[in-house]
């Protein structure tokens, strides 16, 4: 049974004694719902792994309450604290070298040399990480490879069940996951585009390279698969007409043609756009489906700002899905 908690100072103290306890516990934070867990505790994080179906070689993101927490666990540089005093708490993530007295477990870093740390901006988040007082690894509450959640019914949703509780703080305001930003090597590498700007960091770390801009062929952050995101139906991108057993997701002026469609933001605002994405998916999924249609045509959005964000989570989307898993009907992961 998974049970929902009121983000009153009872449900947070009530998450925080399961979380010691090592069980697992989604939380709402400002960007998506996270999969919570001690991160200093093998046993607990291989529960993430394990309610997620996620490949061990994936690693997780690390929560504090604040940036003196944060950094305790790495070797921090100028840069790193510049960009917190910033955008900290807020959709940043930060990957910085493993400190000496870092007490986040291998699996949480798939055993990598790094760490990867956020200060999450949401109110009910940052009172659940203060009254842990330990790490809490966190990936996004769903199912591996299939949409993010972004409201705890998603949740629900995907790992009924197979969790302890939710703490439910509502919808999630920013809506697709944060930045991750690599400072471990010479130049920051943007990992993931998300929550905080391209051109925001710009403007305090100069240049950014892109993780795509490396020519090896393993992706540099291991979580960065093609295929992801994925709702059931297919998704095809660019999309400058409907096909009559199309669902549409819009942004600005619906194409017409359409029978169901979920606009973005009519108005063409990406903040909204991004903060309404994954439910447009899920909803586009669950009622295309319904009605017996065969795909999402997804009109484009502009490459700047939050459009960064939200054509990678559409592309991951669209992207050659892997084969089906034999035990459920979740997708396997892309290797
Ligand atoms: O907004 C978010 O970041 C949400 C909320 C819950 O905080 N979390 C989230 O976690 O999106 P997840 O696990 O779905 O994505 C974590 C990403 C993955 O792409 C992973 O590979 C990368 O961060 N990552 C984690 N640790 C890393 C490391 N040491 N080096 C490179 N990439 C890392
Ligand atoms: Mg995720």
């Amino acid at each position: 049974m998974t049970r929902i908690l009121k983000p009153t100072p009872d449900g947070i103290a009530q998450a925080a004694d399961l979380l010691r306890d090592g069980k697992l516990v989604a939380f709402g934070t400002e960007t998506v719902y996270g999969l919570g867990a001690n991160a200093t505790s093998d046993t607990a994080v291989a529960r993430i792994f394990a309610a997620k179906n996620r490949p061990r070689f994936n690693p997780l993101i690390n929560h504090f309450p604040d940036a003196e927490a944060a950094f305790a666990q790495v070797e921090v540089n100028d840069l790193a604290r510049r960009l917190a005093d910033r955008f900290w708490p807020g959709p940043l993530t930060l990957v910085l070298p493993r400190g000496p007295n870092a007490t986040i477990c291998d699996l949480a870093a798939a055993g990598l040399p790094t760490l990867a740390l956020r200060v999450p901006r949401g109110e009910t988040a940052r009172a659940l990480l203060s009254a842990v007082g330990l790490p809490i690894a966190a990936p996004s509450a769903n199912p591996s490879g299939r949409v993010s959640p972004s409201d705890a019914y998603h949740v629900l949703r995907g790992l009924e069940g197979r969790i302890e509780a939710i703490l439910d703080s509502g919808p999630c305001s920013v809506g697709v996951e944060s930045t991750v930003l690599d400072l471990s090597r010479p130049t920051p590498v943007l990992l993931r585009p998300g929550g905080i700007t391209l051109e925001q960091l710009s403007d305090i770390c100069g240049t950014v390279r892109h993780a795509d801009d490396y020519a090896s062929k393993r992706p540099i952050a291991p979580g960065l698969m093609a295929s992801h995101y994925a709702p059931s139906l297919p998704v095809r991108l660019n999309a400058e007409h409907v096909g009559p057993d199309e669902a549409l997701l819009a942004f600005g002026p619906p194409l017409p043609g359409s029978k169901l469609t979920w606009n973005l933001s009519e108005h063409g605002d990406l903040e909204e756009a991004a903060a309404r994405l994954f439910s447009g998916l899920r909803f586009l999924d669950s009622e295309g489906e319904r009605r017996g249609l065969s795909g999402i045509a997804a009109m484009t959005v502009p490459r700047h700002g939050l459009g960064l964000a939200i054509l990678d989570r559409l592309r991951r989307a669209a992207a050659p899905r892997p084969p089906v898993s034999g035990d459920d009907d979740d997708l396997a992961d892309a290797l």
